[in-house]
């Protein structure tokens, strides 16, 4: 016989026999908000008080256990108790406590496994500590109550990297005691029942001893220096961590003190901007239609995007028809496939015979014919209307009826290549970022006719394939390239006017980008904006300023890595600033008669920051971008840019459009063409308002 009671909205405490099964029932993922830790201290209270109850035990309702504490809290005044309080009571508990999560148990919700007297998971389980995502380090005893049960080697690994732990590996460690399958509530009970047989030891984890390890500790300083100098709190860590060698309160309070400010911080305000725009981005006026079915996928094109491509559709499961005109054209394309597939197995994110599966499913063809079975197409080929249009022309010809063709132009008119079809609304843009298979952004381009359950359909995919998609408008270079081609004009002219390319990408790279724009270019290569701008040429407004730096160096054959000089040297020797393109800089100085001016690091940042803050505002503006967030993820997850500065438009809201209007009406005196200040960040000066506020708006 059971008998239920009610703790609060979120808790429950269960009377088996002599076991008290307490259940967390908060969804969608069991974030430990205030409910979860008042219900979890009462419902320990009321185990505690029932004579009947003999040993507790914590399991939670629905998909995961305990996902960490509410973000949502963060920033807020602090509701009692306190997640560290709610854990020291747990383990405060006379009654033995154990816990039995599933699903994950992240970050506070770990701790409070980690609180309990022993921890049985659920077979699938996946543990970690991703406070350091988030700017934090775990606060709720984490750093102390970690090293005591699985040393502080592995403490330190998981609070710095953030990896979800498997099941098994937790056990290994020490983290957890055991790992069964079954139902969350079932394992829950059995564990129970075998403290009462003796057959599970319980002991509370504060009364155990940690052992110092300086190498360890030496070896995580030498990380945090080297990589992450802009993390807010993972000195702290590992400082937490050394103090877990002393007295449990002392190092809960360093922990604590270190949580508090780290939340303050605004890498850590960036990094939560950064945790929300990944998830905001799917919420599209199409959301609620249904998306079409999609098993196989024609890509049209073999080279590093089309393959890219087929790499990420393969390793999602799909089916992959893989289209070149050529036999040569096609073997090439399936040994790119086959390298990078090659390279997540060496790279241990691939069993082989995951790989073999993946390799399985893909269907080379030099004929477009072949197409007429397949749910959705993406056309990569290269950037040239005429022959987008030819292709889609004959797609409409193949496919079947229902069928979605899609382009992955970066920048061409989608609704001009729909023309192309009877059906333009099967048609949408589906721009991937090279590397496809890698690089997490899929801007989905919705053209005028495009269906809404098309646009369900690019996103459902973008889900499947593990991306962040992103709703894009139609317009020259949609979100992340019509941006970047105008700041990039920046670069140019801070290059033109003093700045040496490499001052130019130490600057960003200091202020947080993986790559300053130069070194991206050279990756990237530089044919490719040269072949953008020979298109665009013939329209190029005669009052806009342009630097031929780049096209002067492309007509000399160095289009970056590939070829093995751009901006820099790429050889045997490692990379170095490339004479001939500082000597092509000098001349376009003095055939323009600039005198070379020197600019500080901070000018740089702040006229490349303000340029891209500006055509960002206006992508908004016009619609072309739903949100301001939405812009904030395609530069976080296309662009590299820095995660602690949570996009371009979380990063401007730091600054103030007030600031902002007067710095562009201050480069505006040198270049009135170029620098305007866009109506709405002029609306934002004059009324107080935020980019945070237009996302809150929807
Ligand atoms: N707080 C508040 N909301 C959260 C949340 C959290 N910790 N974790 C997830 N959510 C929300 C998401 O925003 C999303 O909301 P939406 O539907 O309104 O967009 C919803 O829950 C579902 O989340 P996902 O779409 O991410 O669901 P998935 O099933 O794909 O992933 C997950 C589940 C793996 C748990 C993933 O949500 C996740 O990684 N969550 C964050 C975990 C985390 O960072 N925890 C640490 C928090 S800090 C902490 O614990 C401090 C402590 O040490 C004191």
């Amino acid at each position: 016989m059971s008998e239920t009671t009610k703790i609060n909205d979120v808790m429950t405490l269960e009377r088996v026999g002599k076991v008290g099964l307490i259940c967390i029932d908060n969804p969608p993922v069991n974030a430990s908000g205030q409910a979860v830790r008042q219900g979890l201290v009462d419902a320990v209270a009321a185990a505690n008080a029932d004579a009947g109850i003999e040993v507790i035990a914590i399991y939670a309702a629905g998909r995961t256990f305990v996902a960490g504490a509410d973000i949502k809290e963060f920033g807020k005044t602090p509701l009692e108790p306190s997640l560290p309080d709610t854990i020291n009571a747990i383990e405060a508990s006379e009654k033995p406590v154990i816990s039995a999560p599933h699903g994950t148990a992240l970050g506070g919700g770990l701790e409070i496994c980690m609180g309990t007297h022993a921890r049985v998971g659920v077979k699938g389980l996946r543990v970690g500590l991703p406070e350091v995502n988030l700017g934090l380090l775990p606060g709720a005893s984490g750093t102390q109550r970690g090293p005591r049960l699985m040393g502080m080697k592995n403490t330190l690994d998981m609070a710095l990297s953030g990896r979800q732990v498997s099941g098994e590996e937790a056990l290994s460690m020490g983290l957890i005691d055991g790992l069964e399958a079954g139902e969350p509530r079932d394992v829950a009970l059995a564990a129970a029942e075998d403290v009462l047989s003796g057959k599970l030891k319980t002991r509370r984890t504060s009364d155990l001893g940690v052992e110092l390890d300086e190498a360890a500790l030496d070896d995580a300083a030498k990380m945090v220096a080297k990589k992450m100098k802009h993390h807010p709190t993972a000195p702290n860590m590992i400082e937490a961590v050394r103090m877990s060698t002393g007295p449990m309160a002392d190092g809960m309070a360093y922990e604590r003190k270190s949580f508090m400010e780290g939340l303050k911080d605004p890498a850590s305000q960036g990094m939560r901007h950064a945790f929300f725009a990944e998830r905001a981005v799917s919420k599209i006026p199409e959301g609620k239609a249904t998306p079409r079915e999609i098993a196989k996928i024609g890509v049209i094109g073999g080279g590093t995007m089309g393959s890219g491509i087929a790499t990420a559709a393969l390793t999602s499961g799909f089916a992959v028809r893989l289209i070149e005109i050529s036999q040569e054209g096609l073997d090439k394309g399936v040994g790119f496939i086959t390298g990078n597939l090659g390279g997540a197995v060496k790279r241990g994110k691939m069993s082989e015979a995951k790989r073999d599966n993946a390799m399985a499913r893909l269907e080379p063809s030099t004929d477009m014919e072949s197409l007429s079975d397949v749910d959705l197409v993406i056309e990569a080929v290269f950037e040239n209307m005429d022959v987008k249009k030819d292709i889609f022309g004959q797609l409409d010809k193949i496919c079947k009826p229902g069928a979605i063709l899609a382009s992955n132009t970066s920048y061409l008119d989608i609704n001009e290549i729909a023309s192309a079809t009877s059906r333009p609304e099967d048609v949408i843009g589906l721009h991937f970022f090279s590397p496809a298979n890698l690089m997490r952004l899929l801007e989905v381009v919705v053209a005028d006719k495009t269906a809404p359950e098309v646009v369900a359909t690019g996103f459902a995919l973008a889900k499947k394939m593990k991306k962040v998609g992103v709703r894009a408008g139609v317009c020259d270079g949609f979100i992340g390239n019509r941006i970047l081609a105008y700041y990039g004009k920046t670069a140019g002219y801070l290059m033109e006017d003093g700045a040496s390319p490499q001052q130019i990408d130490n600057a960003l790279e200091d202020f947080g980008f993986a790559m300053g724009p130069y070194k991206v270019g050279d990756l990237a290569g530089l044919d490719i904006g040269w072949a953008n701008r020979k298109r665009m040429s013939a329209t190029r407004p005669n009052d806009e300023r342009y630097v031929r730096i780049h096209d002067k160096i492309c007509e000399e054959g160095m289009f970056g890595r590939k070829t093995g000089s751009g901006f820099y040297i790429y050889d045997d020797e490692g990379i170095r600033p490339n004479p001939r393109a500082l000597e092509i800089i000098d001349a376009e100085r003095a055939a323009k008669g600039i005198l070379p001016k020197t600019f500080t690091d901070e000018e740089i940042v702040e006229r490349y920051m303000t340029a891209m803050i500006s055509e960002a505002a206006r992508v908004v503006e016009e619609g072309i971008a739903l949100r301001p967030i939405d812009v904030d993820a395609v530069f976080l997850f296309g662009y590299g840019f820095p995660r602690f500065r949570g996009g371009p438009l979380h990063y401007a809201d730091t600054i103030g459009a007030k600031e902002l209007v007067a710095r562009i009406e201050r480069y505006a005196e040198d270049d009135a063409y170029y620098w305007k200040v866009p109506a709405i960040l002029r609306r934002m000066a004059e009324d107080g308002t935020t980019f945070a506020d237009l996302n809150k708006e929807g």
